[in-house]
């Protein structure tokens, strides 16, 4: 079966973004999220990121027109039901993502291809709340999905060689360099990052230097292009605790233990840039600033 729609639950920091980069690419979006806010700030913000690819004249203004007509919005789960694919990006909680799959299982027809975007969760497990777990495979974009051309594609104990090919190919049609990873907590690229960013938050506890100077190090020192710390608010802080959480349970490791600092910041709803406050203040700086 060929894609041609493509459903995306969750209309957050990545669902937008994931709704966009598909859009842009010629598929026709059914983007899903039960909070309607949360629809309408998506769509403000993918009309201001297709803003942003007209001023660099990497898209037209017909071409920004024709992938805001391809998205369709809702709040009711059951308008996915005909998607080809559908892409679920909900927050990074076990149940919840569990629930969603189950859900999807009964409304979608077999042949539908059932994908998660979760940074860390086995996709063998979340397949497993399914009846056709062979229909269930891992696309990870990275954030901002409209920008990074990277997924990350992760098969299930059960997922068929078939769905596996269909997944790859739909990353590539949207321009995405696919790579596999086992299907281990973290995969590849929190597995790594995350330590990362975990040991920056640490080395601000300990008052080794400030937000600021430990991002300023690692970018100049390092050639990264953003700090650890504001990457952790563009991710978003709790996104970051729930990662570095089935990491440190699902691998037994000290290594991945969240830094309690970050918890604190969670708990007072210091989210990052999605809240407004994080590491930064972006209520007093330009977003671009970090
Ligand atoms: N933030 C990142 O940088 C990043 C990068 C790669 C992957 N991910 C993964 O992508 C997924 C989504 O992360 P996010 O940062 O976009 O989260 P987010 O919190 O920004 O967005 C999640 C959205 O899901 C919606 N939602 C919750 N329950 C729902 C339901 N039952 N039906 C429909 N919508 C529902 C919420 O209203 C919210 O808008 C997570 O699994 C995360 O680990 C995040």
């Amino acid at each position: 079966m060929e894609i041609i729609k493509v459903g995306i639950v969750g209309a957050g920091t990545m669902g937008a973004g994931i709704a966009q980069r598909c859009a842009m690419h010629g598929y026709m979006v059914v983007l899903v999220d039960t909070n309607p806010e949360t629809l309408d700030a998506a769509e403000a913000h993918i009309q201001k990121s297709l803003d942003r690819f007209i001023e660099k004249g990497t898209l037209s203004p017909e071409g920004r027109l024709d992938a805001l007509a391809k998205i369709h919005r809702s709040t009711e789960l059951k308008q996915i039901s005909d998607c080809d694919l559908v892409i679920e990006a909900v927050p990074e909680k076990l149940e919840v993502k569990r629930e969603i799959f189950s859900e999807l299982d009964w409304m979608c027809p077999p042949e539908t291809i059932l994908a998660s975007n979760t940074s860390s969760f086995s996709i063998t497990r979340l397949a497993l709340s399914t009846r056709h777990p062979e229909r269930v495979l891992g696309l990870h974009f990275m954030n901002p999905a409209p920008l990074i051309d990277f997924v990350e594609l992760v098969r299930g104990k059960e997922t068929s060689e078939e769905v596996a090919e269909k997944g790859k190919q739909f990353a590539r049609s949207l321009a995405c360099e696919v790579i596999e990873s086992k299907d281990a907590p973290g995969f590849i690229i929190n597995r790594v990052l995350m330590p990362m960013v975990n040991e920056a938050i640490y080395a601000l506890e300990a008052g080794v230097a400030s937000v600021e100077d430990i991002d300023r190090a690692m970018v100049q020192g390092t050639h990264q292009p953003v700090g650890p710390l504001a990457l952790a608010d563009r991710i978003g802080l709790d996104v970051v605790l729930s990662i570095l959480n089935t990491l440190h349970q699902e691998l037994a490791d000290e290594r991945f233990r969240p830094c309690a600092l970050l918890a604190e910041y969670v708990h007072q709803g210091r989210l990052g840039r999605k809240s407004g406050k994080g590491f930064y203040d972006y209520e007093k700086i330009s977003p671009t600033k970090v």
